[in-house]
């Protein structure tokens, strides 16, 4: 679409001289950007620009600005809640080309990279350090995107989401100035945290041109262990406690019978069918074996049956694939039918009630539902299986996951612990922050008054 007449016909002719064929217009490029992973009315772009520096971020958002065009940043496309979507259409700026390792700092325990880099190509370039990228939210997404939606996943309880693990960023805001925020000091004392209003932005506020990401060192033994429980709320008492006396898991993981039923269809394993806990121990082999003891200790005096555990590399790789997998292993419960998914967080003294009146709910439903979580984090997710040509199961799975976060927000929760506000989440904002959304706005105001970045999405809550 690039009729003259039109704002965006404008914008697009401009920059189609600065990017070239990097600015597509056919159908099928704009069809692959109408869209994310959730269920969510797909929209598609006037047109995908695919910016290789920080320039030409530069020209594509001052072409936009001075056409009034919406700019939509787009990392992997492995957004759970709409976040991407052009739903004012625009231009969808793709960074998958802005993806150069620039620099590794070793003795820092720092990393430079561009946007587009994802975290599984980032730890394939650490390979010859020891070090390692630990953010793993089980999709291979884009540095930039999983900083824009503070993404988390299995390892966050140990080694933090992506807001303790960004340093620095370079952005361009949507004047099209390009930023430095942050420095490469561990800690800093000045300044505004504009490094943290960027991080969970949503591409709201700017967009990311150039993050400096914390390392860690691969540990020296890791090992896993696994074990059931007769009900759900001995496995989450287990992970409370074990959280509480301090032992340092690097991952535990809940996932409900109904999940255990899919992974043991889908990913061949033959694990008995009960709320289960999946743990993971990183440090020196004498302490893996003296956390894993800990947490036998514990999750036996909560019920659990047959405590598993193994340093050996390739059983852990088939568990975790397994873990990962659980997304196509639900969907494969009942061939043909959709995920819709909830994601909440709430104060881990609270989880074990949570996930029990969850389950409840699901029960109580007449749709087949499960429950898996990061759970030392107090963080879970519910997945809804509908019909998607049943409109009586999109309404009653949005009835369960509201629910879910009605009750997370009574109990001091967030309305996400990691997929984010995208469009769905849109109509919690003002419940969950309150008179806060008013700052929020004065800000998305003050750094966007034309209302370009990414519209129709966080920045312009209710
Ligand atoms: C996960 O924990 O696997 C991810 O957040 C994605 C999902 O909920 O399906
Ligand atoms: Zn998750």
């Amino acid at each position: 679409m690039d009729d003259l007449a039109t704002p965006a016909g404008k914008a697009i002719a401009e920059l189609k001289t600065v990017l070239g064929h990097r600015l597509a217009t056919s159908i099928s490029v704009r069809d692959h950007h109408s869209h994310d992973t959730s269920r969510l009315k797909p929209h598609l772009p006037d047109a995908v620009a695919f910016p290789r520096t920080e320039e030409e971020v530069q020209a594509i958002i001052s072409a936009c600005a001075a056409h009034g065009v919406p700019v939509i940043p787009f990392g992997a496309g492995s957004s759970m809640e709409g976040h991407t979507i052009p739903v004012r259409g625009g231009i969808t700026l793709d960074t998958r080309e802005m993806n150069k390792v620039l620099e590794i700092r070793p003795e820092d325990l720092l990393a430079v990279v561009q946007p587009g880099v994802t975290r599984k190509q980032l730890n394939v370039e650490l390979r010859e350090t020891g070090l390692m990228f630990s953010v793993d939210p089980g999709a291979d997404a884009s540095l930039g995107g999983m900083a824009s939606t503070r993404g988390s996943g299995t390892t966050a309880v140990r080694y933090g989401t992506m807001r303790e693990n960004v340093l620095a960023l370079r952005v361009v805001t949507p004047d099209g100035i390009a930023i430095q925020t942050g420095s490469r000091a561990r800690k800093s004392s000045t300044g505004y945290d504009l490094t943290h209003l960027f991080v969970g932005a949503e591409g709201t506020l700017g967009v990311i041109t150039e993050l400096t990401v914390r390392l860690h060192p691969i540990p020296e033994a890791v090992s896993s262990a696994i074990c059931a429980f007769p009900t759900v709320a001995e496995a989450v008492e287990a992970v409370i406690e074990a959280v509480q006396y301090g032992v340092p898991v690097a991952r535990v993981e809940f996932l409900d019978e109904v999940a255990i039923a899919g992974v043991n269809n889908y990913s061949k394993l033959d694990l008995p069918v009960a709320p289960t806990l999946f743990f993971e121990f990183h440090g020196t082999p004498a302490w893996v074996e003296e956390q894993a003891r800990l947490a036998e200790d514990i999750t036996r005096s909560h019920g659990a049956i047959g405590f598993r555990w193994t340093a050996d590399a390739d059983e852990r790789a088939k568990l975790w694939q397994a873990r990962h997998d659980l997304f196509w292993a639900t969907k494969a419960i009942i061939p043909g039918y959709d995920l819709y998914t909830g994601d909440i967080c709430v104060p881990i003294s609270r989880l074990a009630e949570s996930i029990v009146e969850a389950r409840a709910d699901i029960d109580a439903s007449s749709l087949t539902g499960q429950i898996i979580g990061h759970v030392g984090d107090g963080n879970f997710h519910t997945a809804y299986l509908i019909d998607p040509n049943n409109p009586e199961h999109l309404k009653e799975a949005e009835e369960l996951a509201d629910r879910l976060v009605v009750r997370a927000l009574a109990v001091g929760g967030t309305a996400s612990g990691e997929h984010g506000i995208g469009m769905a989440k849109l109509k919690f904002m003002r419940r969950e922050h309150g008179k806060a959304v008013d700052v929020m706005k004065r800000i998305k105001a003050a750094l966007d008054p034309l209302g370009i970045m990414n519209p129709g999405k966080m920045g312009d809550s209710g």
